[in-house]
């Protein structure tokens, strides 16, 4: 088979794959599992023929995929994906662009700037701030953590590309006591131990708690979050952010999810987020992009590219060339389904499909408040996080719902006790999906005798 017969055979694959979108259990059962020992070979001495390479990953690899690009998984705001993205990620795989500066590709280069200004059009975010296309809300965030740290650093007149950290003037960090662990992740590769980082107290619905903030100053790096991932609470942001502006310190926003609130009619829960001084969210969440696609967006342009600057006497590039904002020297451009996204949405787009889950969230929350579960959050978002009336029920409607093939979504632990979260995040979903998933949570709490 040439390239040309195997990228159609692929299509015809993909396409199969799609057309079983809706149909197919959401997690894989055992058979499908049992299939994937097909992979567990020896590197083969010699080569096989692609054809057969795609076949065996189609066959034995499909069935056991987790069905998250379908209306009926809720699982950790994993999202699905949008045509346009998924059609613009297999074009660019013919592509094979290195986009690290434009001189490696002017397309990439080019379009990467237009996704850029886009998404800060979209979250209504300073328009001349650095956007770097990264792997991740975690990788973002480290990237953002490293240019707050060298820039405080660099105010108090310390070379820290040179001189490094030994000696340097001392930082300190602050976060929520409900920091995703990526944060901290974050900040513990770059060298900040976890003891001395300053958890900030929240109030009863998880926000920092204005009241109780620890002192900051103006070599604190403040960590604020946008979309807590069991409730979808925002931080105190109006509150919290000039406060700590005016002591000198760096806010840095999580928005991994939530920060795409900003672009629909919950706008409201983020006010004063953009008196921060860098932001991370994915576009794989909730903007359903393909995996890997996130932004590290930075206020100060010029502190983003100092930290990640990796010019070469045989590559150099702009200050805003890619590979001078993220951690990879070369990369897929990962702007470019974003742009997809934006372009096939537009504002109107992505404003209905944040509200969509929204309510469809809070259709959730009612129905099984109906049923007899108990929400034990608000709901501000696209979070319902859930419990049955003992613990033992809890668990065992979530392990039923996982197997029962027709839905997925995950567990967690809220205040010490088991409980679920079902997080609305896919473009696929309509409101026959959340009530079919209602009508089974609702079966499985009854057929265990509550
Ligand atoms: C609030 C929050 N921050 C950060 C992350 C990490 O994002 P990523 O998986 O893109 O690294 C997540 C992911 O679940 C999240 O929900």
């Amino acid at each position: 088979m040439d390239e040309l017969a195997l990228a159609a055979d692929a299509d015809q694959r993909a396409h199969a794959y799609l057309a079983g979108i809706g149909k197919r259990r959401v997690f894989p059962d055992a058979a499908a599992l049992a299939q994937l020992a097909a992979f567990d070979e020896a590197l083969p001495q010699h080569g096989h023929a692609p054809a057969d390479v795609l076949r065996l990953l189609d066959e034995r690899g499909s069935p056991g995929t987790v069905a998250s690009n379908d209306p009926r998984y809720y699982g950790f705001v994993i999202g699905a994906v949008l045509p346009a993205a998924a059609a613009a990620e297999r074009l660019m795989g013919a592509w094979d662009q290195c986009a690290s500066t434009f001189d490696n590709s002017p397309a990439a280069a080019t379009i990467e700037k237009i996704a850029a200004r886009w998404v800060l059009d979209a979250l209504d975010l300073p328009r001349d701030a650095a956007v770097g296309f990264g792997t991740s809300a975690t990788a973002c965030t480290l990237v953002c953590i490293a240019a707050a740290r060298r820039a405080l650093l660099e105010r108090k007149g310390w070379d820290f590309d040179n001189d490094g950290l030994d000696g340097a003037p001392p930082l300190r960090v602050v976060i929520s006591e409900m920091a995703h662990i990526t944060v901290k992740k974050a900040l513990r590769v770059l060298g900040f131990g976890m003891k001395r980082v300053i958890a900030a107290p929240v109030d009863e619905h998880g926000r920092i708690d204005p009241a109780q903030l620890p002192p900051l100053d103006d070599m604190t790096i403040f960590c604020v979050q946008a979309g807590e991932v069991n409730t979808g609470e925002f931080d105190p942001f109006a509150a919290l952010i000039p406060r700590a502006k005016a002591t000198g310190a760096w806010v840095h926003v999580d928005g991994a999810f939530g920060l795409w609130a900003r672009a629909s009619s919950k706008r409201a829960l983020t006010d004063g987020i953009d008196g921060a001084d860098s932001w991370t969210t994915d576009g794989h969440k909730w903007l359903n992009t393909p995996y890997d696609g996130a932004m590290a967006i930075c206020r100060d342009a010029r502190a983003m590219s100092a930290a990640m600057n990796s010019d070469a006497v045989y590559l150099s590039g702009a200050h805003d060339a890619q590979k001078n904002l993220t951690l990879e020297f070369s990369r897929r451009p990962r702007g470019i389904p974003i742009w997809a996204a934006l372009r096939s949405l537009g504002r109107s787009g992505v404003r209905e499909m944040v509200d969509r889950h929204c309510a469809q969230a809070e259709r959730i929350a009612d129905g099984l408040r109906a049923a007899g579960f108990e929400v034990l959050n608000r709901v501000v978002l696209n979070q319902v996080l859930v419990r049955a009336k003992t613990d033992a029920q809890t668990v065992a409607v979530r392990e039923a719902a996982q197997a029962s093939g027709e839905t997925w979504f995950g567990g967690t632990v809220w205040q010490g006790r088991p409980a679920f979260r079902i997080s609305v995040s896919s473009w696929r979903t309509q409101d026959e999906h959340v009530d079919q998933l209602v009508a089974l949570l609702a079966r499985l709490l009854a057929d265990r005798g509550a």
